[in-house]
């Protein structure tokens, strides 16, 4: 085996223990560096996990020599940091969502373009198995073209959510609320189910939380193909019913993930001409529904794992070209411009043509 590639992580908060333990089991990569604006978060992080440098800034970071560097950072924050690992020749790791603004999304993936680095994006929901199950029933010939799908993500957010972590719950800091934060994930499924995205009208508010943000949306979403979706998202649910995602084929077969509760594996149910093919119980009984957010991103930790191990597996080894990572900056940016759009016709109360150049300028 080649030296591993040395990893840095850029912001010691809540999910960068996600992106060290995906590290830890994967032996073709090693984390040499961590660093955080807080340098106490950077100290502690680098004692826990055994790391050699911790640093202040991802100017050292890059300094002590690095192949790729994970992205951890509050969302507005994405964007300097890649430009400063592709202008250094670094591959890049953002957390989603890639940014908070079309403009600043696209730079990024310009810019990593420019210097031959791979840009992958953490939508590690693709990585799900219950997702990979819904995806080879489109694929497989089961559902066959989707014609409608729909997501529900009706999830349970405490006030100190949004209180506790200063940068979350205003435009200019997080940049949007339960589309930003939690129903790209879904947005992303829906766009990797079901095409690209062409048409949008949805709405947006703020019904329970105190915040600028919305808590709540709904949209209809228009694909390329013809087919047609709704989503539906709030973290104003109380008790949290998780995730649902139901797509249905041209075959009339509908295949339909309960994610319950938040952040555990899912299952997919399959509704057919011969009937029901698969059912589990969605509800596991005496389960708590209302999930803490450190439980649900340790649960996610499997498929973080998952696409950080494709993301390594993609750059390749013994210097050759590699490949592109299962989820690209591009990818991130399709995904970005849903929602944006979602906020778009929110605010003019008319659909978004996808399709039009400049829609969302
Ligand atoms: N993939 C997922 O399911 C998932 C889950 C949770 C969070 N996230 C994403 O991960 C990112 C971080 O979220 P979090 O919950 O860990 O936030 P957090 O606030 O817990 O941690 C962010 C850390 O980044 C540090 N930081 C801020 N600016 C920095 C900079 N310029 N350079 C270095 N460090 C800096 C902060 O001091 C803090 O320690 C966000 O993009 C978020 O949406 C993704």
């Amino acid at each position: 085996m080649t030296a591993p590639y040395r990893v840095g992580i850029v912001g010691c908060g809540a999910i960068s223990r996600n992106h060290l333990e995906a590290f830890a089991a994967i032996p073709e990569a090693t984390v040499v560096a961590v660093c955080d604006v807080d340098p106490d978060r950077a100290r502690e992080t680098a004692a826990r996990w055994g790391i050699p440098q911790a640093l202040g800034s991802v100017e050292e970071l890059l300094a002590a020599g690095v192949d790729i560097v994970s992205v951890c950072t509050p969302h507005p924050t994405h964007e300097a940091v890649v430009l400063a690992a592709a202008a250094a020749g670094v591959h890049v790791l953002c957390e989603k969502p890639i940014a908070i603004d079309l403009a600043s999304a696209e730079r990024m993936v310009a810019a990593c373009d420019a210097a031959g680095v791979r840009l992958g994006v953490l939508f590690q929901r693709r990585f799900w198995p219950a997702a990979q199950r819904l995806r080879a029933a489109v694929g497989d010939g089961t559902l066959g073209r989707p014609i409608l799908g729909h997501a529900s993500v009706l999830l349970h957010r405490e006030p100190e959510y949004y209180g506790a972590t200063p940068w979350r719950g205003t435009w200019a800091t997080d940049g949007g609320g339960v589309l930003m934060t939690q129903a790209i994930h879904y947005i992303d499924l829906l766009q990797w189910l079901m095409g690209d995205v062409t048409e949008i009208h949805g709405h947006i508010a703020t019904f329970r939380h105190d915040i600028e943000v919305e808590d709540t949306a709904a949209a209809v979403l228009r694909f390329a193909s013809g087919a047609m979706a709704t989503l539906s998202a709030s973290t104003a649910a109380t008790p949290s019913l998780g995730v649902g995602i139901r797509i249905t084929g041209e075959t009339g077969a509908t295949a339909e993930l309960t994610e319950f509760p938040e952040g555990t594996d899912g299952r997919v149910t399959l509704f057919a001409r011969g009937g029901t093919i698969e059912t589990e119980p969605a509800h596991p009984a005496g389960t708590d529904p209302n999930v803490d957010l450190s439980t649900i991103n340790g649960q996610l930790i499997p498929h973080h794992t998952a696409q950080i191990r494709d993301f390594v597996d993609a750059l390749g080894a013994n210097g050759d070209e590699g490949r592109e990572p299962a989820v690209t900056g591009r990818d991130a940016t399709a995904a970005l411009r849903i929602l944006l759009a979602v906020y778009e016709s929110s605010r003019t109360g008319r659909p978004v043509d996808l399709t039009r150049e400049g829609a969302l300028s």
